[in-house]
């Protein structure tokens, strides 16, 4: 597998009232890794399902795939659209010994410090990271935890270093496999970037221990 992916501008099946953020995944790149890090039949969970993309296209390419949103409004999109059924809880309500044992798990993080509920950006850090180890207890042997996640602009200081920190505190609790980065060709397109850091996203592929 290359480890720099271009793609042009993408649309999704979400229509853009619904995605002012553009958070959903480019179908075409969870596609490539959910067939790089699994086969027909594992068990693929986004734990931060949004529309359901990952869901879908993992259901789509023959796996068992589930996936927790809180926000009913993509819960529907998902049931409608693209015929998924998201788990409608938080994923920190989750009883994970109801669900099967993961030998995937793909996602991308609630953006924006203060989400999840926490107060501080060490705080939300930490409850991503207690959800990643909670995750990894229902991890088979060699399973993958990949993240697809940027730098980005918080306020108008700069970056915030959220690829990289999150990838430091990840790596406590798995092998840290590889990274990749995939960018988008936007030079065509009219949208405002202004809450965007870049064109490019890393996907941080780690390995249970
Ligand atoms: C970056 S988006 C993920 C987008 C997704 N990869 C897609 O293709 O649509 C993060 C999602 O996490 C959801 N979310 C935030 N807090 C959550 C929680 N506690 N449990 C489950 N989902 C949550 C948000 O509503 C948002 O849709």
């Amino acid at each position: 597998m290359k480890d720099t992916y271009f793609i042009e501008e993408y649309k999704t099946e979400v229509p853009g009232e619904l995605d002012k953020w553009r958070v959903a995944f480019p179908p075409k790149i969870v596609e490539l890794f959910v067939e790089e890090y699994s086969g027909k039949g594992d068990v693929v969970f986004d734990p931060f399902a949004g529309f359901g993309t990952t869901v879908s296209v993992a259901k789509k390419m023959g796996r068992e795939s589930f996936g927790c949103e809180i926000d009913q409004a993509k819960i529907c999109f998902a049931k409608e659209k693209l015929d998924v059924e998201l788990i409608g809880k938080s994923v920190f309500d989750l009883d994970h010994s109801e669900y099967p044992k993961i030998d995937l798990c793909l996602f991308s993080p609630p953006y924006w410090g203060p989400a999840l509920g926490a107060k501080t950006y060490h705080g939300y850090l930490n409850k991503l990271e207690k959800l990643s180890k909670k995750i990894e207890t229902r991890m088979n042997e060699g399973a993958h935890l990949i993240v697809f996640v940027q730098n980005y602009k918080f306020d108008r200081k700069g970056l915030l270093t959220l690829a990289w920190d999150l990838g430091n505190v990840l790596k406590n609790h798995f092998y840290f496999e590889q990274d990749f980065i995939w960018c988008v060709d936007r030079t065509k397109s009219k949208r405002d970037m202004k809450h965007e850091a870049a064109d490019h996203h890393y996907c941080l592929v780690f390995r249970k221990k």
